[in-house]
């Protein structure tokens, strides 16, 4: 939009960024691009960012992720839009329950949605599939069950060491997601699958499974499947358009979403929302993958999963027009324009895959 045509009073969207390890700071400050420029062009609203260094080369300075304070200094944002954290030179269960998971479980993001969409242009690894074949919705339980943190390890080093780590399942955990996601089916195809391992989990997943059955009589009109956690995963790779909303628990979705994001053309591709909705605290955009060491500080990151989360950003901010734009500019990238990284058989870098979606954004 013109200087001349701007309006007095534009939204302001106070984002924390957190870029953190490995490739989280090259893809995110690629999706930042994208995303100031969709604002500039959009006129109605602007994205004020703090860049936030916290992570694990704080860590080797400071002895700890981030501030003593941090989780407070982010409650004062409307977003946080991160990375990934994860350091070959810190134990991941110490930089990982020292930023990222805190995140979650204090603000209470119950919520993580991830899309699994295997977009026009890329091709995906399985044989025969279209865009059409692969278009799901994983929405993830990420609070509590497997990744509650409760347990412990008592006579360490010696021969009778015991490691105990508890899933925990709550009611108000399993219906609330269970519901979020009966929703969610509503707004698209009406089929929900909902993954557990209730054979050999004789207690936490059939309580999920009776908790999914109650929630079902609300939702008549959406239809439910039950589906084994070990036969999911070979579904996501037989049969993906069976699929429409997929709801499990912490670790499984975790895992599966994974499978997700190799299906829809890579690592790389998968986009990520964590929320607690209504609560009134700030969601977390994250892309789906680590901080790829392997491939870290070398420009061959792809930024679409960065983007693809900072769209979903946008959308929970209430900047649909904006988020749609993002989308839309990052389906023509890599269909009409053919621009891909590496990892999808093409040659641009993190930075040229960035500048291909700023050139298809509508302006
Ligand atoms: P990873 O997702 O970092 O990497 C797995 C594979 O995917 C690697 O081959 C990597 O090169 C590739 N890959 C990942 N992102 C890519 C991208 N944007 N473009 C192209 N290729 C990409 O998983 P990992 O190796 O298991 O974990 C590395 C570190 O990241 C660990 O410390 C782990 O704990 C952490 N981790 C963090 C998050 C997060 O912060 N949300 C998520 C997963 C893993
Ligand atoms: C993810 C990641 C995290 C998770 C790790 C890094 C703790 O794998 O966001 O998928 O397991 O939730
Ligand atoms: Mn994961």
């Amino acid at each position: 939009m013109p200087e001349s045509a701007r309006p007095e009073t534009v939204r302001s969207h106070r984002i924390a960024v957190i870029g953190g390890d490995g490739v989280g700071p090259e893809v995110v400050e690629a999706g930042l691009r994208v995303l100031q420029r969709a604002a500039e062009i959009d006129g109605c609203f602007e994205l004020v960012t703090d860049e936030l260094p916290w992570g694990s080369e704080y860590y080797a300075e400071h002895g700890a992720m981030a501030p003593p304070d941090f989780l407070e200094q982010l409650r004062a944002y409307d977003a946080i839009y991160l990375g990934a954290v994860g350091s070959p030179a810190v134990p991941d269960h110490v930089t990982l329950w020292g930023l990222l998971l805190p995140i979650r479980q204090v603000f209470d993001q119950y919520v993580n949605l991830r899309p699994v969409k295997l977009m026009a242009g890329v091709d995906g690894p399985l044989r025969d599939t279209q865009p059409a074949d692969i278009d799901m919705l994983c929405v993830r339980e990420n609070t509590e069950g497997e990744y509650c943190g409760a347990g412990g390890r008592v006579h360490q080093g010696l021969p009778i060491e015991v490691a105990l780590q508890a899933d925990v399942f709550t009611r108000s955990g399993v219906e609330r997601i269970a519901r979020h996601a009966f929703e969610l089916a509503g707004t698209r195809r009406g089929r929900i699958a909902s993954v557990t391992k209730s054979n050999a989990g004789r207690h936490a997943f059939v309580f999920w499974d009776d908790i999914v059955a109650e929630v079902a009589s609300d939702y008549p009109e959406i239809e439910l499947e039950r589906v084994l956690v070990d036969a999911a995963a070979a579904y996501f790779v037989t049969d993906p358009g069976r699929f429409d909303v997929v709801v499990g628990s912490n670790l499984f979705m975790d895992i599966l979403t994974d499978l997700g994001a190799v299906i829809q053309g890579g690592m790389g591709v998968a986009a990520s929302a964590n929320v607690n909705p209504g609560g009134g605290v700030p969601g977390m955009f994250e892309p789906v993958h680590g901080s790829a060491p392997d491939i870290a500080g070398k420009g061959l990151a792809n930024p679409i999963g960065a983007v693809w989360s900072g769209a979903m950003m946008l959308d929970a901010l209430g900047e649909t027009d904006a988020a749609a734009a993002v989308q839309g500019a990052m389906e023509r990238a890599l269909a009409e324009h053919r621009t891909h990284t590496i990892d999808l058989g093409g040659e641009a870098s993190t930075g040229q895959m960035a500048d291909a979606i700023i050139a298809a954004l509508p302006s």
